[in-house]
């Protein structure tokens, strides 16, 4: 048997399926947050954070699976009927390893096509974040935002 090394691809987007984030996935989700790379850069989920992405159409959330397991994390705030800001976590012992573009990816021709516009708001240094919405076909704007974010977009064509 080959064993997997850093920078082998793990899954295609065809092999990548979602489901809503329900209760049941917080105890799974929360010990992701012991890593701290990805505890630095997104809020833990909190039980009110839970009952924002699962009382309706602000906020969305799903996780990704891929052979049974859970792989990543998808959340998409809705700000209006066409633009959603879009929040990435994959599993921290997958991470560089393809995951989160095969997620981006699948994710753009299965239930992020409810969204006109993706938008991804990225600091700076998340070198990984703004490769893989580069990768994903999102336009890296220039500037920074007012916060000091980068603006990554997915703008969708009206004909998709
Ligand atoms: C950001 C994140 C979702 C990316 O997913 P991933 O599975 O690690 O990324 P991938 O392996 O698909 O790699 C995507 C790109 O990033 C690059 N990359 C991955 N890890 C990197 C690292 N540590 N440093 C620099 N580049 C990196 C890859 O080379 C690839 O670039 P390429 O397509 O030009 O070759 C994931 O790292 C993560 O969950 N991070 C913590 C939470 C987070 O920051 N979420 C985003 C908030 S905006």
């Amino acid at each position: 048997m080959i064993a997997a090394r850093p920078g082998d691809l793990l899954y295609s987007p065809m092999q990548i399926t979602f489901r809503p984030f329900t209760r049941d996935d917080l105890p799974e989700f929360r010990a992701w947050f012991l890593d701290a790379e990805l505890s630095r850069r997104l809020s833990f989920p909190s039980d009110q954070w839970l009952a924002y992405v699962t009382a309706g159409d602000a906020a969305r959330c799903w996780m990704a699976l891929a052979a049974g397991q859970a792989v990543a994390e998808v959340q998409v705030n809705q700000e209006n009927s066409e633009r959603g800001y879009l929040d990435l976590a994959v599993r921290p012992d997958l991470r560089g390893r393809g995951v989160g573009t095969a997620v981006l990816s699948a994710f753009q021709s299965g239930p992020g096509k409810a969204y006109q516009v993706l938008e991804g708001r990225i600091t700076p240094d998340n070198v990984a974040s703004i490769a893989c919405c580069r990768r994903c076909g999102f336009t890296i704007l220039p500037e920074l935002d007012a916060e000091g974010f980068i603006q990554a977009i997915y703008r969708r064509s009206r004909d998709c």
